[in-house]
């Protein structure tokens, strides 16, 4: 039986597109639904070009409850069943209560070398720092924010004339890559890290 896969965006979801495209023919897994907290997500009408169902919880509706964002969120994800949930450009806080629930079944992609660079401007704060070497971490999702265990990375050299711009595009088509390859591993029970790059 293929695992059910879950993706949720805020944006233009070119992740969201290479996982949906990756899981065809002896994939362990296949997509389910695309939810979006954002209402004119761009990944929204690419989600259903390629057919995937997708739902809209707007975290603006809720105001500052959180809980009652999560709480909607929670009974949308929930009613679609699945076994895996990948976080991809999701770009809302999510609280202990609701990480906990879906822990061990949830996946993120994040734009930095984790540990380092959690949150946001991980580009900018790479550069400035001085850094030689950059890439992106697919992780675990836990309570502590882009803190749980890391299932694989993609490195890449930084460029002295290297912006936060052409960095993002250069790691963004690694995360391309990175991403279906940690799904499709954690889809089969295998979580042993991946690297892949310089
Ligand atoms: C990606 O670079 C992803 O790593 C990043 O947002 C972008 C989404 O692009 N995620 C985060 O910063 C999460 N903290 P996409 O919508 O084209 O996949």
């Amino acid at each position: 039986m293929s695992k059910r896969v879950a993706i949720l965006i805020s944006g233009g979801g070119s992740n969201m597109v290479t996982l949906v495209n990756s899981m065809t023919g002896d994939h362990p897994a296949r997509p389910v639904l695309v939810i979006s907290n954002v209402p004119d997500a761009g990944g929204l009408a690419k989600a259903e070009a390629l057919g995937v169902p997708t739902a809209v919880v707007d975290h603006k509706a809720f105001g500052k409850d959180r809980e009652a964002f999560e709480a909607e969120l929670d009974r949308v994800l929930a009613a679609a069943d699945p076994d895996i949930v990948c976080l991809a450009g999701f770009m809302r806080i999510l609280t202990p209560e609701f990480t906990r629930k879906w822990e061990g079944k949830t996946l993120n992609i994040h734009p930095s070398l984790l540990p380092k660079y959690k949150g946001l401007h991980t580009h900018e704060r790479a550069i400035e720092a001085g850094d030689t070497e950059h890439g992106c971490s697919v992780h675990e999702v836990t309570a502590e924010l882009d803190g749980g265990p890391i299932l694989g990375q993609a490195m890449i050299a930084i460029r002295p004339d290297d912006t936060a711009e052409s960095l993002a595009a250069r790691l963004l088509e690694w995360e391309h890559k990175l991403y279906p390859e940690v799904l499709r591993r954690f889809a089969l029970g295998d979580k042993t890290p991946i690297r892949l790059g310089v």
